[in-house]
């Protein structure tokens, strides 16, 4: 009896819980543009205004989430695909609070991971996402199939650019791919990283969102933008976590405006759509 009450009490406490989840995936379409820095960072402004946040390193063969967070953990995704440990096996709690899933590096496999695979990593965080707010997901650059299933499965996706026009060419590219695919749940927008004036950056997203206007007939948001900043590139260096270490940072400051906005923005859709979306994607997803 008190086993029953207390299954129907956490089944409830679940259920409470989903409402609040929502998953946040941050991908960029040229590489070394600011998407893992960004992601550790967000996590820990997250953090800090009460979210429970889980970061997952969706780059998969090239870990560096664990980099960033100076962590050594001793899972991680290859683990977890093997089956030698269950998805709370690999979390792994850093040093700031902030709860990790690490990816493995340098396995080619995991490049390419077959599509029973991936939907076996995002299959298994049903087991967990009850204890969190907030998954963010650091993808790799590019155009795989496994970044676009990654973003078509969260309720925002965050394309990262740098003023420099290749990188806003390609995340042209990347923001047409996925609002080809996207479905009406998933909210899309852009922030500029690295940017020396506002200026450049409106000119930048009001382009962008032009195309993406013209290609597909939908808007994408603006979720703001981060200055260049020294202080950044020395926190990567020396390994410490810049938000923690000086909040009044240039870039402190501007991921913590990004924060907000993320969390003003559209109440996230129902828990369950994120697996129902993730099962659709998979089966109506082509390359073409
Ligand atoms: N706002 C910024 N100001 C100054 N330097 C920055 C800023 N954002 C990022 N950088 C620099 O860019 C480098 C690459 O950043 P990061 O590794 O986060 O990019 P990435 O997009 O995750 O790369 P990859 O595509 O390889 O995964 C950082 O080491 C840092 O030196
Ligand atoms: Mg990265």
């Amino acid at each position: 009896m008190m086993r029953d009450q207390a299954e129907s009490l956490r089944n409830m406490v679940k259920s409470n819980r989903s409402l609040n989840f929502q998953v946040i995936s941050i991908t960029s379409g040229k590489g070394g543009v600011g998407k893992t820095s960004f992601t550790v960072n967000l996590a820990y402004i997250l953090q800090k205004l009460g979210k429970n946040v889980l970061v997952l390193d969706a780059d998969l063969a090239l870990a560096n989430v664990d980099i960033v967070l100076n962590e050594k953990p001793k899972y991680n995704l290859l683990h977890l695909l093997t089956g030698e440990k269950n998805i709370n096996e690999i979390i792994w709690p850093s040093k700031h609070g902030i709860k990790f899933i690490p990816a493995a590096s340098g396995f080619e496999e995991l490049a390419n991971l077959p599509k029973e695979q991936q939907m076996f990593i995002l299959n298994s965080l049903q087991d967990i996402y009850y204890n969190f707010d907030i998954m963010l997901i650091d993808t790799s650059a590019g155009i795989s199939e496994s970044v676009i299933n990654f973003c078509l499965a969260a309720d925002k996706t965050v394309v990262v650019t740098t003023p420099d026009p290749t990188a806003v060419a390609d995340s042209y590219a990347i923001c047409r791919i996925i609002s080809n695919y996207n479905t009406e749940n998933m909210e899309l927008g852009l922030i500029v990283n690295m940017i020396e004036n506002e200026k450049e950056a409106d000119k930048i997203f009001n382009a962008t969102n032009n195309v993406i206007k013209k290609f597909s007939g939908r808007t994408i948001k603006y979720y703001g933008s981060i200055r260049k900043d020294e202080k950044l590139s020395n926190s990567i260096r020396e390994r410490y976590v810049l938000t923690s270490r000086y909040p009044n940072a240039k870039y402190s400051r501007d991921v913590e405006t990004i924060a907000k906005t993320l969390l003003e923005g559209k109440p996230p859709v129902k828990k369950e759509n994120f697996w129902k979306r993730i099962i659709n994607n998979w089966m109506n997803f082509k390359f073409d």
